[in-house]
């Protein structure tokens, strides 16, 4: 079989310079992702690339290695300019959601069904404290994105888990049961869906959500819909947003320019209520919205108003990011079982076939110099899968895997299989 074809080898230092894009037509944005050298990211000061020493090749945390949109670029330099530096007001936020939920995915959500919320995860706590009282269950999907346990705890709730089923997808009978389980003594309980789901990158098909809600409405569950990576779902794949959905008037979802537009340090999200869900959010305590800044809201405003062009050269390279991926593990990694999921820029290898053990993300970090986040973080079933972000050049993304599979040969035990090598791909 002919090996998969992939871009040639060449070190993530030499990349070409900003604007050296050579695919680049005009009227596109070039490929944000072959704008900044490896030497331009290392002198990034966000944790990305302050975590690990300077010799690991970081394709963990969420961040992307993209400079900024022009127009979020320009907001932000004229506000400096200006000295406009003082408290954020809410309304054109959340009317900047509004258009951009309408235009690409046809959902008319009242803008003044919307609330600020310092940032996306914030802004979970606090519907969870309108919705939930203390003890409470609150029920995830894991593996599911670590702070889901981590802040949901800290706020005294119970993640109670419903693990996803076969491809990754919502389980419906398993999430019957464990609401039926959580429900049973009449007490209230929520549950946290993340659309699309991280670190799967499952997109939810309307059909899913339709039963999510039929459960929900059944059991009396109340749901809050994690919609941060909802921008970022590969070109021609349907993303529902959970409020379109029939029976879903009681719901929250939780938006922000953040990971589409690399605007985590820049804070600020909004917070949707359902119709029947409009009397809670009137109960969110004002101060909640002197949370986000107002640089960050000025950023995510521009980012949903003016940044599609660029967004949409960010979805054309994910999706060949994810083809690069599947190339490169079927010829170095075959072991590791990877499906290119259409949702986010993260990619969830199980590798539970390279006999690395329950965190092959430490193996790689210490044979490979390659920091992934560790499986096992997310959950029941992340044992022995780790997390990769393909938000990075396909340089890196090369270079990433030929450490794993150095790394994975290296520590290969006796008697196993190689880890890599010119063998066919697995299929995946
Ligand atoms: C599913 C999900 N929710 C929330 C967040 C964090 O968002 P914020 O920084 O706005 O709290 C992330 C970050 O990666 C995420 O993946």
């Amino acid at each position: 079989m002919e090996p998969t074809p992939q871009p040639p080898r060449r070190a993530p230092e030499d990349r070409p310079r900003p604007g050296a894009d050579p695919d680049a037509a005009p009227g596109h944005c070039p490929d944000p992702f072959r704008e900044l050298s490896l030497a331009d990211l290392r002198r990034r000061a966000s944790a990305k690339w302050r975590v690990y020493p300077p010799d690991v090749l970081p394709l963990w945390i969420a961040e992307m290695d993209v400079p900024l949109a022009e127009p979020v670029a320009r907001a932000l330099t004229e506000a400096v300019a200006l000295g406009d530096t003082g408290y954020a007001v809410g309304g054109p936020y959340g009317k900047a959601l509004a258009a951009f939920a309408a235009d690409r995915w046809g959902w008319h959500l009242a803008a003044e069904r919307t609330a600020m919320v310092p940032d996306v995860m914030q802004g979970i706590v606090e519907v969870l404290k309108l919705i939930t009282g203390p003890g409470d269950p609150v029920v995830v999907n894991s593996p599911v994105y670590e702070p889901f346990y981590l802040f949901t705890g800290h706020l005294g709730r119970r993640v109670v888990e419903a693990p996803l089923g076969p491809g990754h997808r919502v389980d419906p009978e398993r999430l019957a049961d464990t609401f039926r389980r959580v429900t049973a003594g009449g007490g209230r309980a929520a549950y946290l869906l993340c659309s699309p789901h991280n670190p799967t990158g499952t997109v939810h098909t309307a059909e899913e959500l339709a039963t999510v809600a039929a459960l929900a409405g059944r059991y009396g569950v109340r749901v809050v819909a994690d919609e941060i990576h909802a921008p970022l779902v590969a070109p021609g794949v349907p993303f529902v947003p959970y409020l379109t959905v029939p029976g879903t008037e009681d719901a929250f979802a939780l938006l922000s320019a953040s990971k589409a537009w690399n605007l985590a340090g820049a804070k600020a999200a909004l917070a949707v209520a359902g119709p029947g869900a409009a009397a809670d959010l009137a109960r969110l305590p004002p101060e909640v919205s002197h949370g986000p800044s107002h640089l960050g809201v000025l950023a995510h405003t521009a980012a949903l108003r003016e940044g599609g062009p660029w967004l949409d050269a960010v979805l054309r390279a994910l999706d060949a990011h994810r083809k690069l991926l599947t190339g490169l593990l079927a010829e170095r990694l075959p072991g590791v079982r990877y499906t290119a999921e259409p949702g986010t820029y993260l990619a969830w290898l199980d590798c539970r076939g390279l006999g690395l053990g329950d965190d092959p993300a430490a193996v790689f970090l210490e044979h490979g110099r390659v920091a992934l986040t560790p499986g096992h973080v997310f959950g029941t079933g992340g044992a022995g899968h780790a997390r990769l972000n393909l938000a990075a050049s396909p340089e890196v993304i090369t270079e990433a895997v030929h450490r794993m599979a150095a790394a994975a040969e290296a520590t290969a035990a006796p008697g196993r299989a190689p880890a890599g090598g010119s063998g066919p791909p697995s299929g995946h």
